[in-house]
């Protein structure tokens, strides 16, 4: 593992956006190139999400994703990353099994690369195992996705004052076990608000408002390539997926009428070979289709190899 650079992103920093009043910014990656770009556009955090289970793998929920599929996420966007501050998230019964259970799993996604694990619930006795262990983590209230079913559905939390209490209370609790962070995800301004106010560890929206210390979005939703739905906080930056679309209709269409690949696009063979090549009567080549560029002159595939290795 490469040592961490002068400008990579700490615990220090994030603790310093708080106190300075700094907005973090977050944001989910699953790859390499994903997390090469995000680092390279200068966000402070990035999530390797279990919603790479909806994003990348096709899955309804995030129920399925297994820690497999997210070692092998977070390696991929660890080696894409240099600056942000990486966080693994666990997938579904990767902690709640048992203490020791959730250890071993967070500390596989620290051997990835990881900075730090996000746990989803007031899980106060894993959360503490895990920080004791050594590990950060970052807790997740609000909607919980893993428990989306005891929620009665996909619902924006802490509406009431009675539910909001809740949420501060497990969230104090979760800061007393040892939690490095907290995430909130759709919840009312005010409250989530509050809540960031009353905890001295930085505390992250997901459709939270703008009164928490930093805004966490998931990329495709951000740079519109995820379509099964679109939640009220998601704002969208340009329609990559669209513009991915019109590149690979021109390169059908160009495919289909000859005009791609050209030679700008062939590897070249010198003249004298290729004399020696169309000399060759083991080579049952139609010298004229060469000649007259229906098949580029300096990209010929022989019809036929026998005789030859
Ligand atoms: O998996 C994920 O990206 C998340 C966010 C929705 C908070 O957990």
């Amino acid at each position: 593992m490469p040592a961490d650079s002068k400008t990579k992103k700490t615990i220090l920093t994030l603790r310093r956006h708080k106190r300075s009043g700094e907005k973090t910014v977050l944001v989910t990656a699953y790859d390499y190139p994903q997390s090469l770009i995000a680092d390279k556009a200068g966000v402070d955090a990035i999530l390797v999400g279990d919603s790479a289970g909806m994003t990348t793998h096709g899955y309804k929920t995030t129920i399925p994703v297994t820690m497999d599929e997210m070692i092998n996420h977070c390696e991929a966007v660890a080696r894409g990353s240099k600056n942000a501050f990486l966080i693994g998230d666990m997938p579904y019964m990767s902690y709640q099994p048992s203490d020791q259970i959730a250890i071993e799993n967070a500390g596989r996604f620290i051997i990835s690369g990881m900075d730090c694990v996000k746990v989803e619930g007031a899980m106060i006795d894993r959360v503490k195992a895990i920080a004791d262990a050594g590990i950060m983590v970052m807790s997740h209230l609000g909607l919980t996705p893993h428990t989306r079913a005891k929620l009665g559905g996909y619902r924006v939390q802490g509406k009431t004052s009675k539910s909001a209490q809740v949420v501060l209370d497990q969230a104090l609790r979760l800061q007393d076990a040892g939690c490095s962070f907290l995430l909130l995800e759709a919840m009312p301004t005010e409250p989530a608000g509050l809540i960031s106010e009353k905890l001295s560890i930085p505390v992250y929206g997901i459709g939270a408002g703008n009164l928490v210390d930093g805004q966490l979005v998931i990329l495709h939703d951000l740079i519109g390539l995820f379509w099964e739905f679109k939640s009220k906080f998601v704002k969208r930056y340009c329609e990559a997926g669209k513009l991915i679309e019109s590149a690979l209709i021109d390169y059908k269409d160009e495919v289909k009428n000859q005009i791609f690949p050209d030679k700008n696009n062939f590897y070249e063979i010198k003249e004298e070979e290729l004399e020696k090549l169309l000399g060759d009567s083991s080579w049952k080549y139609e010298k004229d289709r060469v000649e007259n560029r229906a098949i580029p002159k300096h990209s010929v595939t022989p019809r036929t190899m026998k005789g030859k290795d």
